[in-house]
């Protein structure tokens, strides 16, 4: 008889690997097929992983030529070794990419190399890259495989001077001048990372903010901030072609306040403005799982598609395209399958831009609370009264804490400022219990840490920060 698995995840992204993993934990039989050579999907291998890496070290290159001095530690003679930063990115990948293979057989998950395709709703097929193909039997599939660059139609990639995020993150040379499209969370991330390396960047967005939709207050003061350190934003521009020559990539938009059109010439354009969900090739016509207009899955609560045994989540489906988002949902599956009451609270997804300060948030926005009529109070407090901060040298930021105006439960907290990612985490510990800014403000906070920051804005959401 062949192997009938309980569950096969498709994709080994984060939500693919950490759901298998849970899944052979509750004494499911498991199985993970992954396309790609190494397993940890475009977090581990293209994404959030190597993107860090060069973010921490184009920071310790900036912090050498201009902070140091400042701490009384003069250096001579900082010099960039692109190769050595390059080499260190790609074995803090392998490391990892390592980790996961390693988890998948202390967990003893079936690891299947080769691209999946559903033949039935029981039934998958792997091709695998040298033309080999097999059939593997399931009771549940697990639809896993994230999602890709949303290609501008009017600026294709050449993969050299036209690049997406993949290739500028492995740049041979420190562009002179980078034209980044787009101000969301890609642009700033990789447009800092070659700014500190020494390129002049400038971004161009189409709408009249950076950052989408997080807190309007907080992402104007990012852009304050990171103008200061020298990246030059346009917004309002609407990128209508890029033509690729001698001088570089001339970039053609038009703005769209003055009504005219302009040109810009950088010698490497990186595009970012955005992701679609992967699902090329995964057969989901064949069974008739529904799909958006965007090519968004749809799933019911259960993260069922329209074929009950077939579950889907992380980018494949509606809501922001994070790694910890999908591994909840992953989680969440193999929880259902096993019986379980699995469960993904959406209120506490925490967002974040490694931009340097970071931009860390949880819950609604003024904006989204305004919209909604709800009533709020706000209450903020800035790093640069923290001594930690101090002591470290990075004042820039600011905590706020939004709380509902008669039970004061926390609805939504956003923080700038060093470290904000972690900063954040006990915010969304908070709002998890249903915490009130009270809560919050009542908890010890070591000191002297950043994390006082956090405490003050609590306070002061009942006007009673002691500090500022
Ligand atoms: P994004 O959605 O964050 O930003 C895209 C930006 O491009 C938007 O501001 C949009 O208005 C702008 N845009 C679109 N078309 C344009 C045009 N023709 N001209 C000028 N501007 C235009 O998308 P991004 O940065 O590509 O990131 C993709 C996904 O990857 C995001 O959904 C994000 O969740 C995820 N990601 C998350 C990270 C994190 O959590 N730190 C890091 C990197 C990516």
């Amino acid at each position: 008889m062949a192997e009938v698995f309980d569950v096969v995840y498709v994709g080994a992204g984060p939500g693919g690997y950490t759901g298998a993993i849970r899944a052979a934990q509750l004494g499911l039989k498991t199985a993970i097929i992954e396309k790609g050579p190494t397993l940890g999907g475009t977090c581990l291998n293209v994404g959030c992983i190597p993107s860090k890496a060069l973010l921490d070290s184009s920071e310790h290159y900036a912090g050498a030529l201009h902070e140091l001095a400042g701490h009384g530690v003069k250096v001579k003679d900082v010099q960039l070794d692109l190769p050595t930063m390059m080499g260190r990115k790609e074995k803090i990948v392998k490391d990892l990419t390592n980790g996961v293979a390693y988890l998948m057989k202390k967990n003893k998950i079936t690891h299947f190399t080769g691209k999946g395709k559903l033949v039935t709703a029981n039934q998958i097929e792997i091709a695998g890259a040298d033309g080999t193909k097999q059939v593997i039997d399931t009771k549940n599939i697990v639809l896993a495989t994230g999602s890709v660059v949303n290609e501008l139609p009017t600026v294709p990639f050449d993969g050299k001077t036209i690049i997406s995020s993949t290739e500028a993150l492995s740049l041979p040379a420190v562009p002179k001048h980078l034209v980044v499209i787009g101000g969301g969370v890609i642009g700033l991330e990789l447009g800092s990372v070659w700014l500190r390396l020494g390129s002049k960047v400038t971004v161009l967005e189409y709408t009249d903010h950076i950052c989408g939709a997080m807190d309007l207050g907080m992402t104007k003061k990012l852009q304050t901030i990171m103008a200061k350190q020298g990246m030059e934003f346009m917004l309002e521009v609407k990128v209508t072609g890029a033509k690729s020559g001698k001088g570089g990539v001339e970039v053609s938009y038009e703005d769209i306040k003055e009504k005219t059109s302009k040109t810009i010439t950088g010698d490497v354009v990186l595009v970012a403005t955005g992701r679609k969900p992967y699902s090329e090739g995964l057969g989901l016509e064949t069974l008739g799982i529904e799909r958006d207009k965007r090519g968004v899955v749809n799933v019911n609560d259960h993260f069922q598609t329209t074929v009950p045994n077939v579950y889907a989540i992380g980018d494949l489906i509606r809501g922001p395209m994070l790694a910890h988002k999908a591994e909840e949902e992953g989680v969440a599956v193999a929880e259902i399958l096993a019986g379980q009451s699995g469960h993904v609270n959406y209120e506490t997804v925490p967002g974040v831009i490694y931009t340097w300060p970071e931009l860390a948030s949880v819950g609604a926005t003024e904006e989204e609370l305004k919209a909604k009529g709800i009533e709020y109070n706000s209450g903020s407090f800035p790093f640069t009264a923290n001594a930690r901060a101090k002591a470290i040298g990075m004042t820039d930021g600011m905590v706020k804490i939004l709380a509902d105006k008669t039970t004061d439960r926390v609805l939504g907290v956003h923080v700038l400022g060093p470290r904000a990612s972690d900063v954040l985490a006990e915010a969304v510990v908070a709002m998890e219990f249903g915490g009130s800014a009270e809560d919050i403000a009542r908890s010890f906070h070591g000191h002297p840490t950043l994390s006082e920051v956090m405490r003050e804005a609590a306070l002061a959401v009942a006007k009673r920060a002691r500090q500022a």
